[in-house]
């Protein structure tokens, strides 16, 4: 219920800032404060249901929210798996949590055209499509027990970029992401490092270092995949309480 009434609020505050004054120093607090609830919205959030609602509440000012936070992890993580795993321009790539498209975007400025999009969010994704850089768009969540609804073992490489986080893509719910993936493809995500409030609250358990590992290492143990590399990235350009500076980019070959 509580999602349902800030979700109302946070429209509001987006009507508002969608104005053409958006870059005056009144509308730039505003989104600050906005992006700062969204961030307390999604630490409240206990299931993808109301994380949905979170982000379908914003679709439309959802980029200014990215910006206000200063959020370049995603960005920063998939340059780097490019860069580390010499992905071809050539590569089948599958966008998980591409929200907007910010990313595919980036992947498309940069040479790479064979992009799908998945997101949980129908009216995030509609608005990916807007940026004309993905192919195929899926509705998806992804989660531990249901299988993606796209093609098995056709990606040369899978990004994850924001969206392994509490309340969003679980580590248990990795085995679903390595089936969608070629054999010798890479799998890639940025999470924040340390204590961030989301990490600290019961529904961030598992994403603390020490069990956030023994999620990963038990897809090692079962030969699925390798870790090609963990890779320090800046997360967010200046740091708040709600989001660390710091970060990790994972990029792990799938092995089957
Ligand atoms: C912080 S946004 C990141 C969006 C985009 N990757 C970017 O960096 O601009 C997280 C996105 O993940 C989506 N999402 C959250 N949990 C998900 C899940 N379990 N399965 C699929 N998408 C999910 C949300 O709808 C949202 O679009």
């Amino acid at each position: 219920m509580r999602i349902l009434q800030l979700s109302c609020h946070l429209s509001l505050n987006c009507v508002h800032v969608t104005n053409d004054n958006i870059t005056t120093p009144h509308n730039t607090n505003n989104m600050d404060s906005v992006a700062a609830e969204l961030m307390d919205l999604l630490h409240t959030a206990n299931n993808h249901e109301d994380v949905v609602k979170c982000y379908s509440g914003i679709a439309e000012t959802f980029d200014k929210i990215q910006e206000a936070l200063a959020y370049v992890g995603a960005k920063n993580g998939v340059k780097k798996c490019l860069e580390i795993g010499e992905v071809p321009k050539t590569a089948r790539i599958l966008d998980i949590g591409a929200g907007t498209g910010i990313v595919g975007e980036m992947l498309q400025s940069m040479g790479y055209e064979n992009l799908d999009a998945l997101d949980g969010c129908q009216e995030l994704l509609e608005k990916s499509r807007e940026r004309n850089c993905y192919r195929n768009l899926f509705c998806s969540f992804v989660v531990p027990d249901a299988e993606l609804p796209v093609e098995k073992k056709a990606y040369d490489l899978v990004v994850m970029p924001g969206v392994v986080y509490p309340a969003h893509i679980l580590p248990t719910a990795f085995g679903q992401v390595i089936k969608v993936v070629k054999k010798g493809g890479l799998i890639s995500w940025d999470m924040m490092v340390g204590q961030p409030e989301a990490y600290q609250k019961d529904i961030g358990v598992m994403f603390r270092e020490e069990n956030f590992e023994k999620y990963v290492n038990s897809y090692v143990d079962e030969g699925l995949w390798e870790l090609v590399g963990k890779y320090d990235i800046t997360f967010v350009e200046r740091p708040s309480a709600s989001l660390n500076e710091n970060a990790v980019c994972y990029i792990m070959r799938v092995l089957k």
